[in-house]
């Protein structure tokens, strides 16, 4: 491992050398994070499958296959492309499918992996169909096919590359194509956590920022975190200014009650966009069903936001149903909402 250091290449991409930061430099974000697999919370089996797949190649003195990571934001996908890098001893590359527009980029990035680098690409299935084209050999084969000049002069070059683990992401497996789908070897779904793995995550968390926090108030910021890390560790900072400024410092349930009002998260942990969106189906949709273009359209935000960020979590949780002719309110998003059930 090298000198401990995060570049920023300033083409969206980010070069992770080493497994720790000195203390000084290292974002809260990334001292939040778990390091290494013993120290993760939830997502058993894919912890199992990974914990195997990496003792399997360490005892062949090999490299792990290709990991294909997919699941809601926030679940954990970047963290644990740190910790293979970390577990496997190689430098972590990050980059995300919309920043590798062009053949060039891609390859500038791959030529400079050592073996048993890790390189992470964020958001897989936006990448151009020219540079996943590209990344058919360099997965399969660690080489990669340049192309120079175009007609009678095109002339090619093939790279060798060294042996990189790639770690691909994505919200929307659906939309990968099958080509890249089966060239990855491990392909785990990661699923929103139980209010207990949030709890124990909370008290972890609230451990390292050096914040007392009794059982009730974990439990109260568990159940509005959407079942999501993230969330609930960028939660535990608002509540632990709350508590600061507004009594004593310490965290319990009637302080994660106040901070998360103030932060518009109510009881169910429903951001102003997820009730907004339910909201829109029930009152001007009559509770469904309705194309999420509609809906889209009538809150003015984007599909993909929709679909991508706030649908999960109300599927996962019963409030909202897919049918095929589209979405509909269920009973208990209408109780939620405080609206006599139509339905
Ligand atoms: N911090 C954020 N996610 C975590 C997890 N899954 N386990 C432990 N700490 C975390």
């Amino acid at each position: 491992m090298s000198d401990n250091s995060i570049k920023f290449t300033g083409l969206g991409h980010t070069i992770v050398d080493g497994a720790r930061l000195p203390m000084d430099s290292e974002p809260e974000i990334v001292s939040l994070r778990p390091e290494k697999l013993c120290q993760y919370i939830g997502q058993k089996k894919t912890i199992e499958t990974l914990k195997i797949g990496i003792e399997a190649a360490r005892q062949r003195n090999e490299i792990i296959d290709h990991v294909l990571l997919h699941g809601p934001p926030g679940l954990g996908k970047t963290t644990l492309a740190h910790i293979i890098s970390n577990e496997i001893g190689g430098k972590l590359v990050v980059t995300s499918g919309p920043a590798l527009e062009k053949g060039g980029d891609l390859i500038g990035m791959l030529t400079q992996l050592e073996s048993g680098d890790v390189f992470f690409i964020d958001e897989i299935h936006r990448l151009s169909r020219s540079v996943e084209e590209l990344l058919y050999p360099a997965m399969e084969d660690f080489c990669i096919d340049f192309v120079f000049d175009k007609g009678m002069h095109a002339r090619s070059h093939r790279f060798r590359l060294k042996q990189f683990v790639l770690v691909g992401a994505t919200t929307r497996v659906g939309l990968l194509s099958s080509p890249l789908r089966h060239r990855f070897g491990i392909f785990r779904n990661l699923d929103f956590y139980t209010t207990e793995e949030l709890e124990t995550i909370i008290h972890r968390s609230a451990a390292l920022l050096k914040q007392s926090i009794d059982n009730d108030g974990a439990a109260e910021l568990a159940m509005r975190s959407r079942g999501t890390p993230r969330i609930a560790n960028r939660l535990l900072k608002r509540v632990r200014d709350y508590a600061l400024v507004k009594s004593d410092g310490h965290i319990g349930r009637r302080a994660v009650e106040e901070a998360l009002e103030l932060e518009g998260i109510d009881c169910l942990g429903l951001t102003p966009l997820d009730r907004q969106y339910l909201d829109t189906i029930i009152t001007y949709y009559n509770g469904g069903p309705v194309g999420i273009e509609a809906v889209a359209a009538t809150l003015q935000e984007e599909t993909d936001t929709l679909v991508d960020v706030v649908e999960p979590f109300l599927l996962k949780t019963g409030l909202v149903i897919r049918t095929s002719s589209g979405r509909k309110a269920s009973q208990s998003a209408f109780a939620h909402m405080g609206v006599g059930c139509r339905l």
